[in-house]
């Protein structure tokens, strides 16, 4: 089966043909960072204004990569939401056309789910199943019974860890978007700063302090005129970051007795993260976190969970279904 995936959610405008869940044949993924990076940040307005520039190229490009023809797709999957509303009405409206115009099922799929589901490319998946969904929107603690039955045990009551590391980056004076960046320094340095580790109740979790007080420390050691040390800083965020995602993790993990740990969205591309997960397992989780080129925002994600959807949950197939920018993970 054939599922043509339509992304655009935020600020990257993907399209991907995958065949039978697994095999993706093509996943353009065409980012506008380069263009938000002057602001800092992704500015809505500017983001829906290039989707609406690019999404008829990705398409052809798409199918041009994936050797396949519009006749030959099955079904189509394309993220609903959650995400910025004008972006997500970009990636909505070409789907629903080439749905109509081709005469193909159309399916909205949860962002959230596709960042879950990514981890099917590359590795079987077994339930039940904890996934710890870590992304620039969303930081979640969820558990999976079985296919597409979500329970958020825990989330964010503020920033998301991805935007706390957005928001430190900018603080040392690295570039947009800061993950990556705070990853690398952070190899470089020592956890020699003394940062707070948040542990507020349950499985939720709070990034504002322990953003808040890296901005402190930084500009109490300006008005000292000291000088901070960056790759250090970076080390001791990404430590105490890590420590809290990775205990809440496992405490979740044997709590529900499960037979997986998935670790999904943009910010399971952190080495540090990834290196703490597999040095703490000591109760010899298996542990499934997607190749890097699956981690962030991709089309190939959502059309996995389209094609899991499409046999799981027939009522979700409808030319009616629209955007919605704050569209919750059912808890089934
Ligand atoms: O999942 P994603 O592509 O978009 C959302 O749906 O939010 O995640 C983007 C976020 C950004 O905040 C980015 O800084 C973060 O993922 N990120 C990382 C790394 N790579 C991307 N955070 C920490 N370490 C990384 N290596």
């Amino acid at each position: 089966m054939l599922v043509l995936g339509v992304e655009s959610s935020c600020d990257e405008t993907s399209v991907a043909v995958v065949r039978d869940g697994k095999e993706v044949l093509s996943n353009v993924i065409l980012s506008q960072i380069d263009i938000h990076k002057k602001f800092g940040g992704v500015v809505p307005e500017v983001a829906s204004r290039h989707h609406v520039y690019q999404v008829a190229m990705v398409f052809d490009e798409a199918f041009k990569k994936a050797l396949v023809k519009p006749e030959d797709i099955d079904v189509v999957a394309v993220t609903e939401g959650p995400g910025l509303i004008g972006s997500l009405l970009v990636g909505v409206n070409a789907a629903k056309t080439f749905a109509l115009v081709f005469d193909k099922p159309l399916i909205g799929v949860h962002h959230l789910a596709g960042h879950i589901y990514a981890n099917a490319i590359e590795h079987e998946m077994k339930f039940p199943a904890i996934a710890l969904l870590v992304s620039g929107g969303n930081t979640e603690l969820i558990y999976m019974r079985d296919h597409f039955k979500f329970e958020i045990l825990g989330e964010t009551h503020d920033d998301a860890v991805g935007e706390s590391y957005d928001k430190v980056a900018r603080v040392v004076g690295l570039p947009y978007p800061g993950g990556p960046a705070v990853d690398k320094l952070a190899h470089e340095g020592k956890v020699t700063y003394n940062l707070p580790k948040p542990y507020v109740d349950g499985y939720n979790f709070s990034f504002s302090g322990l953003k808040s007080a890296v901005i402190n420390l930084n500009h109490n050691l300006e008005q000292r005129h000291e000088e901070v040390n960056k790759e250090d800083l970076c080390a001791s965020f990404q430590d105490s970051v890590s420590e809290v995602l990775v205990n809440k993790t496992f405490k979740a993990a044997r709590e529900y007795k499960v037979k997986q740990i998935i670790v999904a969205g943009g910010v399971s591309a952190n080495k540090g993260l990834k290196e703490r997960f597999m040095a703490e397992n000591k109760d010899g989780f298996e542990i499934c976190i997607p190749s890097i080129r699956y981690c962030t925002d991709n089309a190939a994600m959502i059309a996995v969970a389209g094609y899991y959807q499409w046999q799981l949950c027939p009522e979700k197939r409808s030319l009616d279904m629209n955007a919605d920018s704050s569209l919750e993970l059912e808890s089934k």
